[in-house]
Formats: structure tokens, sequence, C-alpha cells
């Protein structure tokens, strides 16, 4: 019997429906054994991430009985000398992770190397004969995943389709695929891969991996939101005057120039990680937990984005910046985009983009989103600042108090993790006046516990076959439509005069332009 990804899965579908909220417990030690095929595993994000994630997880007990990796690299490795590449990673990457005692010896013997090119056909001949010696009988549970450079994407699925690997054998089997970011460059080339993938995966084999939404606190905007009562009925159009995102990095490149040329900050960051966390701070509730059911209404919130499409509209709605030389929070100098190794001196990819966008539903008529996101900015910080309405100047301004300001809350996504309310208090003293004051909670300090690499969460519910997580298809189109036709009009449009903000500080100028009166951009 052929049973493809999502029909089957190894645990009661109760579980399914509520599984954001169940990382640990009894349902973990329900989960069968299964494999995880790795592409690209000699790669960084596989030294980095994914297998620090995978051994941290064993260390917590956290991966199914029997678990196996496969790895698929290029260069010519064995078992014993792949073992070894991967102890010197989790040293120089996850030195928190003893990968000198008996956990590592433990783990290290479940995993294996394949040495094939990709556009080998037989190396997947060769790689499912690995499989089926490992899985000695037994069911069929693999997980692919693609953390190749992404124009072997569409390569790498054809071959598992030719090869058979994408269904599995056995009543409790299943195949399933994690494709890294990014998916596509734009709205056609992310169609084109969806069109590639259908004929070959079912949409509920595919996990299109966000690693943002694995984040604690990204999760955590839903438990705020829903789990609270004081918040949703004030989460609307009539109190809340304008949200803002910021995604905002101190490093520069890092050695990854070439891939940035080509990507700049909305492709790397907005289209994906930015807008996530936007349908997540602006979607209605969901009926369940389920998949599908929180999926539905980020695709609603994505297709309720006003279009900036045309050269005006773009224009009168987005900043896009470049960094030039400066020095960093830390007083180091450091040089520009131009001069970064890898990069055109005459370059015009954005390093810094600001956008303004308008939600045309009933909940966020009239609240402008604004979304900033940078390279070489002050401050490492993500978050989301949501301004309320001003009150009513009745009370307070008529008796010419001042310091009346406008509540905000900020949630914090990294780092600092947590959340923070601004409210109005009485500063002491005879006069009455009014002085901002911020009630705090601190994701560290509340519960004590370290939190998890978003790796570790992210294939864990892969394995589990829980999807809530990952991007659906019409969801990453949804998100290239927006982001699309800015691009275009950028190519379009004359370049602004680059470099436009120093390194170090907070973007260009131009950015305020988008604010409205009285708005300022979160400086943290
Ligand atoms: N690195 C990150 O921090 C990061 C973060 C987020 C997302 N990602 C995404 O993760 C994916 C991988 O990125 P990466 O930085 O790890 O890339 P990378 O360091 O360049 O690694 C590429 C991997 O693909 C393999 N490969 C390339 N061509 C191959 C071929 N013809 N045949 C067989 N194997 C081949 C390489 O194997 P050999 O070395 O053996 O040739 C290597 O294992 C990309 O989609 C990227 O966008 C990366």
């Amino acid at each position: 019997m052929i049973a493809n990804g999502g029909a089957k899965r190894g645990f009661a579908p109760e579980t399914q429906d509520e599984s954001p909220c169940h990382t640990g417990g009894s349902e973990l030690s329900e989960i069968p054994p299964c494999t995880l095929v790795l592409f690209g595993a000699t790669g960084d994000l596989t030294s980095r991430k994914i297998i620090p994630a995978l051994f941290s997880m064993h260390t917590q007990g956290l991966l199914p009985p029997d678990f196996q990796v496969v790895a698929f690299a290029r260069r010519p490795k064995t078992d014993t000398s792949f073992r070894e590449d991967l102890q010197h990673s989790i040293r120089q990457f996850a030195s928190r992770l003893n990968a000198d005692g008996e956990e590592w010896t433990k783990f290290a013997a479940s995993v294996y190397y394949v040495q094939s090119d990709l556009d080998d056909a037989e190396g997947y001949q060769r790689l499912s004969q690995r499989l089926l010696e490992l899985e000695k009988g037994q069911a069929q549970r693999r997980l692919f995943y693609l953390a190749t450079p992404p124009d072997y994407f569409s390569t790498i699925i054809q071959h598992l389709g030719t090869a058979g690997l994408n269904q599995a054998e056995g009543p409790d089997g299943w195949a399933r695929i994690i494709i890294e970011k990014p998916f596509g460059t734009d709205l056609e080339s992310a169609r084109q891969l969806n069109n590639l993938l259908r004929p070959v995966f079912k949409e509920d084999q595919i996990y299109r991996i966000d690693h943002y939404l694995g984040k604690e606190t990204v999760q955590n905007i839903l438990v705020l939101r829903f789990a609270n009562q004081i918040f949703e009925p004030l989460w609307n159009q009539k109190y809340i005057d304008n949200i803002q995102i910021t995604v905002a990095e101190t490093l520069g490149m890092e050695g990854r120039g070439a891939f940035f040329e080509h990507a700049g900050i909305t492709r790397d960051i907005v289209q994906n990680h930015a807008l996530q966390v936007l349908t997540l701070i602006a979607m209605e509730p969901p009926c369940s937990l389920n998949a599908d059911a929180i999926r539905d209404e980020k695709v609603k919130v994505l297709r309720s984005i006003r279009p900036i499409e045309g050269h005006e509209a773009v224009a009168a709605s987005t900043v896009r910046g470049q960094y030039g030389p400066g020095v960093t929070a830390e007083g180091e100098a450091v040089s520009g985009y131009r001069e970064e190794g890898n990069v055109d001196p005459h370059s015009s990819t954005e390093t810094f983009a600001a956008f303004r966008f308008h939600l045309d539903n009933w909940r966020w008529s009239g609240v402008p989103f604004y979304v900033q996101a940078g390279k070489r900015l002050a401050k490492r910080t993500t978050s989301v600042r949501i301004q309320f309405k001003a009150v009513p100047e009745v009370l307070f301004a008529r008796q010419a108090c001042s310091g009346v300001q406008p509540n905000v809350l900020t949630l914090r996504i990294q780092p600092d993790e947590g959340a923070s309310l601004e409210i109005g208090s009485k500063t002491p003293g005879p006069q009455l006046q009014v002085h901002p004051v911020e009630m705090n909670f601190e994701y560290g300090s509340s519960f004590n516990a370290p939190i998890r690499d978003a790796y570790e969460r992210l294939i864990l519910d892969a394995i589990r076959g829980d999807a809530s997580l990952f991007a659906r298809d019409d969801e990453v189109e949804a998100a290239w439509s927006i982001i699309t036709p800015i691009l275009e009009a950028w190519r379009d449009l004359s370049c602004p005069l680059f470099p436009n903000y120093q390194a170090g500080s907070w973007g260009p100028e131009a950015a305020n332009t988008l604010l409205r009166e009285g708005t300022v951009w979160t400086r943290p």
C-alpha cells in the first residue's frame, strides 16, 4: 500500500489539531521511527543549524526511537569521516552541546553518508537502496530536507519523483519534504516551483520552512492575542493607531555578499519573515489550531493588503536604502556595502527597506502597518510595536498637564524576548503630571528556561506531521504578489543616491516620510 506524507501520521488526530500547543509529553513517545534525508549535508546551514538542532533534540529525548539521518552531498566522504566533520561543527557552532560524550557517540552512530551529485539519477537509486537497508523492512517514514542552494530544489524534487521516493510503502509510511528558503525570487518563480512540486508531492507532504515561525516569541503572538481576554477587544482600527514591524540587524554581509547582491533585504527578510509576523498580528482568530485553519486566516490577511503597484504608489509607500561606511554601536569602523566582498562597487541592491502597508478589511481599515528591515543598523532587534490611539483630550490636556502619551504594546521577538506595555502614570509630587511607565515581561526570567532554537521546533513538527508553522503554497504566492510589483517598480524607477545611510545608524532619513504625523519609527 502507498501512503503519502500527510494522510497517514503516527499519532492521534486530536494531537494533530492541538499540536501547536504540544511540544512535549507523552505524544512524543508515540512518534514512530523515521529517517531524515539531508540534501546539502556538507553546507553551512547543516553545520550551523540543522545538526546542532538534531543533536540537541536527541539529548532532550525529543527524537523518535531509531531515528536516523542519511546525509547526501557531493564531496567524497565515508560515514565515519562525515560524523567526525559533524562533531567539529558542533564544537564550533554549538559549544553549549557536549560533542565529546556518550550522547554524541549514540547520535553519530545513527548518521550515514551518501555521496552523489544532485544531478545524478543514479545517486537517488543508491539513496533509495540505502534507505531500504536502514529501514530493515519497517514502514517507510522519510523526511527529505532540501538544504541546498535553491537552484537545485527543482532538480531534487524531480529526481525524488522519478526514483519513487515521493511515496512511501506501508500503511503507516509517509514521505515529506522540507524546503529551505528562499521559495522563489518573485511571484513567477514561486508559482513555477509550486507547479513543479504539485505532481510529485501533495500539499500536505510539503513543509516550506521560515525559521521565524519556529521562534517561541513569534508563536507567542497567537497566544498573547487569543489566550488573553484583554487584548482582543482592542485589537482593531477603533483603538489601534498604527503598527510597526522592525527587523534590524547590526551585521553586514559576513561573507554572504554574492548571495545578497541578488536578493536584497526585501527578498531576504521582508517577503518571508516580516510578512509572516504581520499576518500573525493581523489575522482573525482561526476556527482551530489545525494547520490549515491557521494558514487560511494568514492568507486572508495577505490578500487584504492593498497592492502597492505602479511607480507613483511605490515611490509614495516604500523607501530603499544602502549603507555606506560607518561605526557600529561597539565603536568598530566598518566599510560600506559596496566595499564588501563579492559586491558590485556600483551596486543598487537595497540593504534597507521600509514600507507602509494598508489592509483593506473590516478590522484594520485606516491603520497603517509600517515595516522596516535593514542591515548594519544601530541595534539588532526584531520587534512589533503596536501604538494605540490617544485618549480624548478632555481631561488632562485641558488642565495643561503634559506627558499624556498613547499606550504602546511592544512585542520583542529577538533579542531580549518578551513584551512590554507603556501606560501613563502620575508622577509623584503635588502637580498632576502624567509620565509613561513600562510594564515588562521577559521570556527568559519568567520561565527560567532556555529558548530553544527555531529549527528544533520546526524539524520536530515536520516529523510529527504538523504543518502549522510552515507556509502553504497559496501563502507564499500571496506574499510574493505583494512584494513583486514593488521590486519591479524599483527596477524601473531611478535608484536613490546610494549609499544613503551610514553603517551603525537607523537607516535613511527618507524612511520618516512614510510615517504619518505624530508617529516615529521604533528606535529601541
Ligand atoms: N546558511 C544559512 O545561514 C542559511 C540560512 C537560512 C536559509 N538558508 C538556505 O539553506 C540552503 C543551504 O544554504 P547553505 O548556506 O548551507 O549553502 P552551502 O553552504 O553553499 O551548502 C550547499 C550544500 O549543497 C551541496 N551541493 C551543492 N551543489 C551540489 C551538487 N551539484 N551535488 C550535490 N550536492 C551539492 C553542497 O555539497 P558539497 O559541499 O559536497 O558540494 C553543500 O552541502 C539555501 O537554500 C539557503 O538559502 C541558509
